[in-house]
């Protein structure tokens, strides 16, 4: 394979702590494995705006374009409550999102059986679990315009986000859904708002054409957003793949997250549209969880959603699967022996360093392949 580019965008909190283990596992396949891998590195979020003014610098944003994929860390904190919101932290990531066109996030939530024990609910509804959430995620609230605080000049002001979305934005992002779907159980929730939202009516309207163009033999379901959260966290086995909003989607993948027993340790998937000469697609791999900032430089983050995140890049930009197998192989690995972040490790369970997490599914990587 033709040597790859990654650019590593760690960011802040404990983004520069998990970022060095997910170049652990790089160096790893790039020793031990037929694919050669040249990284880079870059300034997105907080760390960005301290080192420049701006969430990320236009070289760093000429770099995520030209880069075979982005493998991205988190951002914000508690440090830049207090910049402007054009260039807040989040505001780095959100023009990657749309720079890039990646309109299509992929977020597995999965329950390890060595975590089983670790969810807030109880072990049966959650064994076993393995549902995919498919996020739009260049429109809707978050890129609609007007997005504005008005003054009403009578003492009140005025705040408006504008959800929208048009026909050929929910008809790319159903498709997604569908062509997962095939690859797992088949079935795909659609969610949405329809009994309250214009933009749900044709979400709903327009999920329902795409289906019966092509992917009939897929079954689906459509689901109001609120029930559709409660049905998550009831009996979110029902599930396979879920298609939604962005809003939403951000919402139900925190709480779909949290069911498996840590946020820490869940990947994802930002994709561009497959590009029309050579078929490659713009993208971005980074942790669900957030910079965790109450426990950054305390060397107790797990890296588990960073690498796995690495994992991702293998399968859904490099078409690795083995090599995005055996990782998670090791990943599980690791677990069932009993290492435990401090995250994931129950009461009076001793807990290893995030360096040590890493280092241990290296060597899982390693045993795997003697
Ligand atoms: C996420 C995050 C982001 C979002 C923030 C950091 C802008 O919560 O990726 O889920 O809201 O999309
Ligand atoms: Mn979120």
């Amino acid at each position: 394979m033709a040597s790859q580019k990654l650019l590593l965008l760690p960011g802040d909190g404990i983004g520069p702590e998990i970022m060095p283990e997910v170049k652990k596992v790089i160096s790893w396949f790039n020793e031990n494995g037929d694919m050669s891998f040249e990284t880079e590195e870059g300034l997105v979020g907080g760390s960005a705006y301290d080192a420049h003014g701006q969430s990320i610098s236009e070289e760093d944003m000429a770099k995520a374009m030209a880069a075979d994929a982005v493998i991205f860390g988190a951002v914000g904190g508690p440090k830049w409550d207090d910049v402007p919101y054009e260039v807040r932290p989040e505001a780095g990531l959100l023009r990657l999102r749309k720079d890039m066109q990646l309109f299509a996030n992929l977020r597995p939530a999965i329950c390890y059986p060595a975590l089983a024990d670790a969810s807030s609910l109880k072990k049966d509804i959650i064994e076993g679990l393995d549902i995919l959430i498919v996020r739009e995620l260049t429109g809707g609230v978050y890129f609609g315009e007007p997005k504005e605080i008005t003054d009403l000049g009578n003492g009140q002001k005025r705040g408006v986000d504008t959800q929208v979305y048009d026909t050929y934005e929910i008809e790319r992002i159903s498709k997604v859904a569908f062509e997962l779907a095939r690859t797992r159980n088949n079935k795909v929730t659609s969610m949405e708002k329809r009994n309250v939202m214009k933009s749900g009516v044709l979400w709903n309207e327009v999920v329902t054409q795409t289906h019966g163009n092509g992917y009939q033999d897929v079954e689906l379901e459509h689901m109001l957003a609120d029930a559709g959260g409660m049905q998550l966290v009831r009996w979110p086995k029902q599930f396979d793949v879920i298609v939604t909003d962005n809003l939403f989607g951000d919402m139900l993948s925190d709480v779909a997250a949290m069911l498996t027993g840590s946020l820490g340790m869940l990947p994802s998937a930002s994709l561009g549209a497959p590009d029309e000469a050579t078929g490659k697609r713009k993208a971005l791999y980074e942790p669900v969880h957030g910079s965790a900032p109450d426990i950054a430089g305390t060397g107790a983050a797990n890296p588990i959603a960073m690498i796995a995140s690495f994992g991702m890049a293998l399968r859904y930009s490099f078409e690795e699967v083995e090599a995005a197998d055996k990782l998670d192989k090791a990943i599980a690995v690791a677990l069932d022996k009993g290492l435990r972040t401090k995250d994931i490790a129950g009461e009076g369970q001793a807990t290893v360093s995030t360096s040590e997490m890493g280092d241990a599914i290296v060597a899982e990587l390693s045993a795997l392949s003697a």
